[in-house]
């Protein structure tokens, strides 16, 4: 039987699986700079949850089954509206604003290419309960450092306020539902779709006109000037455009400045309702999107209290892509600290305690399990990344003390065994 893994899915192996946590553990160090604590929710949700306001795009795409008690699920394909889910079952009471993360797996049945999967991940924040656009800049300022720290430059932050063309298309009483469908053709890019689903809905040419504009306007501070010229009968518009302006005066002063003014975003999902934010790394091709987030009202959509919440998400493969594409891959990985070598089969059981008593006190080690020879044994420690091997010998042993080498430097020192503790922790 030849069993093939599902279309739209992959196999993570050692080298990729190391590569893939190091850029894990940079993001999450990030997040918890910033004071988010990790969250986990359910693989499979209510389906309801999901299309109740998650937007058409989505819905289309959902993996949904019935299980054995008849009761309708889904994968999940996103990671807010189960966060907005557990706030209103667990953290209603809880002081606010309450800052989460989260990194998990995420399934939408789309059509596969590449940095495109039906399985994939995501590692995002929710901020509930805080105030735009305070929050909104520090979550931007957030998604910059994270991109930094992981080396990357070469991103763009596009940020777009979706109030200002809900304000035009509100003045021109286009229905909610009408809305909706023109800001997920705005979301695909397509013009001139949009150009023929405005000429079949009744406004205003005026209407019409100031909207094809507005979406293809892009680039600094200037903007703002140019729009709120073209706005100026739109009060509700005017004032959305406001708020982004005195976002970006708050994100500058978290020392992030190289953001792009972008009124064409309209995200994929309903849920938004302000702020929202897209970042591009273009050498990705077609899916250069690395991470989208905004405001959003999903709680009260929910039937919770009206509580202002902002988030995002990082699309984890297509991070690792960009990392990879930068040529990082090429740096060793380094997984341990410590490589413990017996030299010979009859002091192992010396070497498995040393490495147990150096685990214990937090240093990363590893060591010997298969016999190998000395010189295998040092290459793999240098593969491993270990910065000090510890060579076990018999001769050594019998005066208790042990060989310490240093990787880089290849310098070697004998070390009293009951002062091994201690000499790492000094160098930890
Ligand atoms: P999203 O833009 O739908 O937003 O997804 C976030 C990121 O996930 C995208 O920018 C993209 O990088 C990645 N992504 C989406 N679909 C795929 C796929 N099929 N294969 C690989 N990567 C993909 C959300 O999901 C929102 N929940 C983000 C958010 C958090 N908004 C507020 N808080």
């Amino acid at each position: 039987m030849d069993i093939q893994r599902p279309r739209g899915t992959r196999d993570f192996l050692f080298e990729e699986m190391k590569e893939r946590k190091q850029i894990e553990n940079s993001l999450r160090d990030i997040f918890e700079t910033y004071g988010y604590a990790e969250i986990k929710t359910p693989l499979f949700e209510d389906l309801s949850l999901f299309t109740m306001k998650s937007g058409e795009g989505i819905t289309g795409q959902i993996y949904n089954f019935q299980d054995k008690g008849g009761r309708d699920l889904a994968l999940r394909p996103e990671l807010t509206a189960p966060v907005a889910r557990l706030y209103l079952n667990e953290l209603q009471k809880k002081p606010k604003p309450l800052k989460m993360y989260y990194f998990g797996s995420c399934f939408r049945y789309e059509r596969p290419q590449k940095g495109r999967w039906r399985q994939f991940w995501q590692l995002g924040c929710e901020l509930i309960g805080g105030k735009s656009p305070e929050s909104e800049a520090e979550i931007i300022a957030m998604a910059a450092h994270s991109l930094e720290n992981l080396g990357l430059d070469n991103f763009e932050i596009h940020i777009g306020n979706l109030g200002i063309i809900r304000g035009i298309l509100d003045s021109a009483d286009v229905p909610r539902e009408t809305q909706d469908t023109i800001m997920a053709i705005i979301d695909k890019g397509e013009i001139e779709e949009l150009k023929n689903t405005l000429k079949n809905n009744d406004m205003p040419p005026n209407t019409r006109e100031v909207l094809l504009t507005l979406v293809g306007m892009e680039g600094h501070r200037e903007v703002i000037n140019n729009a709120s010229e073209i706005l100026k009968e739109m009060p509700e518009s005017l004032k959305a455009l406001k708020d982004l302006d005195e976002l970006l005066n708050i994100l500058e002063a978290f020392g992030f400045s190289k953001y792009t003014i972008n009124l064409g975003i309209a995200r994929g999902l309903d849920y938004y309702s302000g702020i929202v934010f897209e970042i591009y790394v273009h050498s990705l091709g077609a899916q250069k999107q690395i991470s989208g987030g905004g405001t959003y009202n999903l709680i009260e959509l929910f039937g919770g209290e009206k509580v202002e919440s902002t988030g995002f998400a990082f699309g984890f493969d297509r991070l690792v892509e960009c990392v990879r594409l930068c040529g990082m891959e090429n740096k060793p990985l380094k997984t341990v600290d410590v490589y413990v070598a017996p030299i010979t089969r009859d002091v192992k059981l010396k070497a498995f305690e040393i490495a147990q008593d150096l685990r214990k006190i937090g240093i990363r080690t590893d060591v010997d399990l298969v016999g190998r020879k000395l010189k295998k044994i040092l290459s793999q420690a240098n593969n491993l990344g270990a910065d000090y091997v510890v060579l076990v010998g018999k001769r050594e042993l019998d005066e208790d003390k042990v060989t310490v080498k240093n990787m880089k430097t290849s310098e070697q020192e004998q070390v009293d065994i009951k002062q091994i503790p201690e000499y790492f922790n000094k160098i930890k």
